[in-house]
């Protein structure tokens, strides 16, 4: 495996490739990142995985200056899990003069959820997915459902501005209690640790009651007004619950997969067109997490 930290090489080593397949990643590698990596392996070669902490996606008080930055273990996992080339730039070799140019991401889109907890989240995803993709010129590239709201953005960037890239998935890895895996998981202290499963559990029961609402509905039509609002005290709930045991929720909230619009009466009728998404702060911790149902 080749480590290269310059564009101009990381050009030199691929060229001529046109299968590559590209996993981005800000490092601090755990079993999610690898995952993505291995099924980058089977669509395509060489596989190139970037590891670039970048700060154009973090605010002004968020975590980039203690983001865990774990380089020489990272690229053993990397070589481990069967990566071609590890492409790391430092700042000055990604932005060596500042990023003005940007990705504006849509309103409804990259202003909701995370982008109205995290404004400027998604332009700074979006701008610096679109330069890695100018590097590395991948023909896939993977990215994970953990982060639903992003492969949405990325998705939609990759289709509006024609780019010649197969966006693929990679389902969420999670430890046996269920808590996503997380570079961010590391912040937590044990007790904190013991707590954080309670996100996923709380998205969880608001899948249930959800799905027990969908249920309801023969005997007692709902028009869309009132599957939204009947879908507001659900998400209410499930934040009290989440506010009871001492955490900070930014939001819990059902949407729909394809647009992260709030379901209608028709988008609960239909099986698998959901999905219930979480971010809550536990301490100075902030988790997300999401289910696709
Ligand atoms: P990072 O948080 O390092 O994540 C890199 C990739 O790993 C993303 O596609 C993310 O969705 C995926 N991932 C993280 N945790 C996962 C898990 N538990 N299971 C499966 N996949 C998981 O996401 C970013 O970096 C950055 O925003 C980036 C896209 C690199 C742009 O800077």
């Amino acid at each position: 495996m080749r480590v290269v930290e310059r564009i101009v090489d990381l050009r030199e080593a691929l060229r001529g490739s046109a299968r590559t397949s590209f996993v981005p990643t800000m490092g601090n590698l755990h079993e999610g990142h690898l995952s993505l990596v291995r099924i980058a392996k089977a669509h395509g070669q060489p596989v190139v995985a970037s590891i670039f902490v970048n700060r154009l996606q973090f605010g002004p008080n968020e975590d980039f200056g203690r983001y865990p930055r774990t380089f020489e273990r990272d690229c053993d996992e990397l070589r481990a899990a069967g990566c071609d080339l590890v492409f790391a730039p430092d700042e000055t070799e990604l932005y060596p003069v500042p990023q003005t140019f940007r990705v504006a991401t849509p309103a409804g889109l990259g202003d909701i959820l995370e982008g109205e907890f995290r404004p400027g989240f998604f332009e700074g995803v979006a701008t610096v997915v679109l330069k890695l993709f100018g590097c590395v010129q991948p023909a896939v590239a993977v990215f994970g459902r953990k982060d639903y709201q992003q492969l949405l953005v990325v998705r939609k960037m990759v289709e509006q501005f024609a780019l010649p890239i197969r966006i693929l998935p990679g389902e969420t890895s999670r430890e046996t209690d269920g808590l996503a895996m997380s570079s961010r998981n590391g912040y937590l202290d044990a007790a904190q640790r013991a707590q954080a499963p309670a996100l996923h559990r709380a998205l969880l029961a608001l899948v249930d009651r959800t799905r027990e609402l969908a249920r309801s509905r023969p005997s007692q039509p709902l028009d869309d007004e009132a599957v939204r609002r009947a879908l507001q005290a659900l998400e209410r709930e499930a934040i009290d619950a989440l506010r009871a045991r001492g955490w900070a929720p930014d939001y819990l909230s059902v949407r729909r997969r394809d647009d992260l619009a709030a379901p209608g009466s028709a988008d609960l009728a239909q099986r698998e067109s959901l999905v219930a998404l979480g971010a809550a702060r536990i301490g100075s911790t902030r988790l997300i997490d999401n289910i696709e149902f």
